[in-house]
């Protein structure tokens, strides 16, 4: 008999993802460039289910039911695009190839357009959950043509996490839209872990508490609103001790954040498409920042405010109200950006699906999420998070401490990217002027770029160089 979908690639992302499949009775074809690994598996785990290990691509394709789904896990970019023109000669019309990398969406556009000429299904997913993920139930978010998941999302939905008996996994769109909502998880991913960096860095060095009771402070948070997997793992990381040196762990590690480039991409195409997603760059810069060693050294001496540290009551308080505003602020840009997304490439991606597939299985995993579930459900067209009644009075019932924080970081000099920004970013919506009006003003004297005015349509330009009137460009 034949099996029901097939995993190409068998790292360990590849190799769970296959685990789950075949522990969720689909038989499921294994192969891999070097066989040795696709054995292993088998040998390891092959009690755990249905799986038909393949040595040669044409073994492989042979093995599954019709239409194939192909899926390929290896590593984005080239490789990719190596595997996809090893199988696809292979294939018939009508087979899927899925790519569960995290793949440029751009990339995914190309190569869904390449393989519908040959008429072939091309499926960009995004999953999310890491190792564990995989195994047990991810978030996944496919995107490709409407008929493809046909095909493809009962398996998908089957193998995803479930939160409430609602899979996490929905066809997100067309093309590359599964693999944009992906990378805006990531960006979104990358401005959660800062803000929750900045609020360790703040508890420890200016309310002056060890890891150990920042670690405290974390697993209570994590029993209210701001229950979370990256919350809850935070306090873990915090309480363990380096066994070689008895030091808190988080003191051995080295403070030199890497990346490998979903947080950059969601930043780059941000401003493509001319959205203000601050809180996720000022993540993005803020690892590249603790990157740049030369630069710290030489930089160390610089002087800084004389204040000690000191112990500051409620601060800890005051500290979780800036981190859940501040990451209401960062998940409201990042669906901000998917909305402006979905528009520019037509996708016509339903927001609140998307926070309904993230509650579980992903990184960014929350409770908070069914508050972004509910607002889309309320007004499906809101043009920020912000406004929803909801978090509305959440943030505003938050903004005092949250200023607090902001004021106390600056005064102990403590950066805090994400925060300061994150209100900056509450504040230029909330106003009812914003400077911009004077830099118009400037673009009009220095290069007649025109403006606009208040009271009237059209274009103006004054004649800055001569009497000063004003002219309609
Ligand atoms: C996930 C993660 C996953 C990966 C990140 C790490 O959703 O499961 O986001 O995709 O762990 O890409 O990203 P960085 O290495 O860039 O921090």
């Amino acid at each position: 008999s034949k099996a029901r979908i097939g995993v190409t690639g068998l790292a360990v992302m590849g190799r769970n993802l296959a685990r789950n499949l075949a522990r969720h009775g689909h038989p499921v074809a294994v192969h891999n460039r070097t066989a040795a690994r696709t054995k292993a598996l088998v040998e390891e785990f092959g009690d755990e289910g249905t799986f038909i290990p393949a040595e040669t691509p044409e073994q492989f394709v042979a093995s599954l039911e019709r239409p194939r789904r192909l899926v390929i896990m290896v590593k984005a970019g080239a490789p990719t695009d190596a595997v996809i023109e090893e199988f696809a000669p292979l294939l018939e019309p009508g087979d899927m190839i899925v790519d569960g990398g995290n793949a440029h969406f751009a990339d995914t556009r190309r190569r869904e357009a390449a393989l519908r000429e040959r008429g072939l299904h091309f499926v960009g997913t995004g999953i999310s959950g890491g190792e564990e993920g995989a195994l047990h139930g991810p978030s996944i978010m496919p995107g490709g043509s409407a008929e493809s998941y046909e095909a493809l999302g009962p398996l998908l939905e089957d193998i995803a996490a479930k939160v409430d008996g609602t899979p996490c996994c929905v066809h997100v769109g067309p093309d590359g839209a599964g693999h944009f909502v992906k990378m805006v998880h990531n960006g979104i991913e990358y401005a959660d872990m800062q803000l929750i960096a900045e609020s360790y860095d703040l508890l420890r060095h200016a309310a002056g508490l060890s890891p150990a009771e920042i670690a405290e402070v974390f697993r209570t948070w994590n029993t209210g609103r701001l229950e979370s997997y990256l919350i809850e793992i935070t306090a873990e990381v915090l309480a363990h001790t380096d066994a070689a040196t008895g030091r808190p762990f988080v003191d051995v590690v080295l403070d030199q954040a890497e990346q490998k480039g979903t947080g950059r991409w969601t930043v780059q195409t941000a401003l493509d498409l001319g959205v203000p997603v601050s809180g996720i760059a000022e993540a993005v810069f803020a690892r590249s920042v603790s990157g740049h060693a030369g630069l710290r050294r030489a930089a160390r001496n610089l002087p800084g405010p004389k204040n000690d540290v000191r112990y500051l009551s409620g601060f800890a308080d005051d500290v979780e109200q800036a981190l859940y505003a501040s990451k209401v602020v960062a998940y409201a840009q990042g669906f901000h950006q998917i909305q402006a997304g979905s528009e520019e490439y037509g996708w016509n991606i339903d927001l609140g699906q998307m926070a309904t597939i993230w509650r579980g299985g992903c990184i960014i995993r929350a409770r908070f999420l069914d508050r972004i579930r509910a607002a889309y459900e309320a007004d499906p067209r809101t043009p920020t998070l912000l406004t929803d009644d909801h978090f509305a009075e959440a943030v505003g019932a938050a903004q005092d401490a949250w200023r607090r924080v902001v004021t106390t970081a600056a005064q102990l000099g403590i950066p805090a990217p994400g925060f300061s920004s994150a209100l900056a970013y509450y504040d230029s919506l909330r106003a009812e002027r914003l400077p911009a009006a004077l830099t118009q003003g400037q673009r009009d004297f220095f290069g007649a770029h025109t403006y606009r005015r208040v009271d009237r349509d059209g274009s103006f330009h004054t004649l800055w160089g001569g009497d000063r009137s004003e002219v309609e460009a």
